[in-house]
């Protein structure tokens, strides 16, 4: 599949590219830093939310051969202003989307997060179904992003799968990571099936390894076909307790959903 991975030069983004590219994926680069060494001239060096150069890259991408589907990684991985939040998560994929609409693009995938329901109260099994509930700004702009894509899917009939990550590292740093880390080769895995799904429309799925402690609803993701086969239980005994440990423990979001991370809107 022909595919765009913006924000492929961050963590996750770099991971992608290499990997879906060893799936068969014909994979290009579109970040604001230039390309990281190696990545040829398969690359665009362009903020997401320029109107204007985002659609020139659809373009582009049109003359030589079209476009299947976008990976929007692009955006803050953290909490910021709700201003800036909103800019990054909302108007970066709102951007992505008029252009998929103009250039006839079918799919996205979404790089969501845990933090969308980052306040629900850790109960025995996070589902989809659970009511938006986000933990800071960051989360409120993505649970806005994803009604932005299930509005667009039902207007515009574009399939958009909405991957509510959990903790994207090469090993689990602490208690929490052993129940929502996401390991590299699963995020591939994950990825490449939300791209390839016979018609997801609108989907919902939880981003985590399947982790012994895990406690969030992997079903979505694995009738969307994403098998995962990693698990942090193989680094618990490597992790050292801390005190923030039970507070972190008390809600999806962890850290996000503490005192620490309360601040005005304005
Ligand atoms: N890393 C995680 O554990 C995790 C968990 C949940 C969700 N996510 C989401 O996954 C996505 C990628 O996260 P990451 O950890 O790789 O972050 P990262 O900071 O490593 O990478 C983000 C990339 O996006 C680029 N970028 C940011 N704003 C841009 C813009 N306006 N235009 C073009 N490029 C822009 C940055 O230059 C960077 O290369 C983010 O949307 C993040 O919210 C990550």
């Amino acid at each position: 599949m022909r595919t765009l991975v913006t924000g492929a030069a961050g963590s996750i983004g770099t991971v992608l590219v290499s990997g879906l590219t060893d799936r068969g994926h014909d994979v290009f680069g579109l970040d604001r830093s230039t390309a990281p060494d190696g990545y040829g001239d398969r690359w665009y060096t362009v903020d997401v939310t320029d109107t204007d150069a985002v659609d020139a890259v659809f373009a582009d991408l049109g003359r030589s051969g079209g476009l299947d589907a976008v990976v929007h990684l692009a955006g803050i991985p953290d909490e910021a202003s709700l201003t800036d939040e909103l800019h990054s998560h909302v108007v970066s994929t709102a951007t992505l989307l008029d252009a998929m609409v103009a250039h006839g693009v079918g799919r996205i995938v979404y790089a969501s997060s845990n933090h969308a329901v980052g306040r629900t109260p850790r109960s025995e099994l996070l589902t989809t179904d659970v009511r938006p509930r986000p933990d800071t700004f960051y989360g409120v702009a993505k649970v806005a992003a994803e009604a932005l894509l299930s509005l667009y899917a039902d207007r515009h009939a574009i399939d958009a799968v909405a991957l509510r990550i959990g903790s994207f590292l090469p090993q689990p740093e602490t208690r929490r990571g052993l129940s929502t880390w996401l390991s590299h080769d699963d995020a591939v895995r994950m990825v490449h099936a939300a791209l390839v799904a016979p018609d997801p429309g609108y989907a919902v799925i939880y981003g985590v390894s399947d982790n012994t402690r895990g406690w969030w609803d992997l079903g979505p993701g694995r009738t969307l076909g994403y098998e995962p086969q990693d698990d942090a239980e193989a680094f618990a005994d490597r992790i050292p307790e801390r005190d923030e440990d039970d507070v972190e423990a008390g809600h999806v979001g962890g850290p996000f959903a503490t005192e620490r991370y309360h601040r005005p809107a304005r």
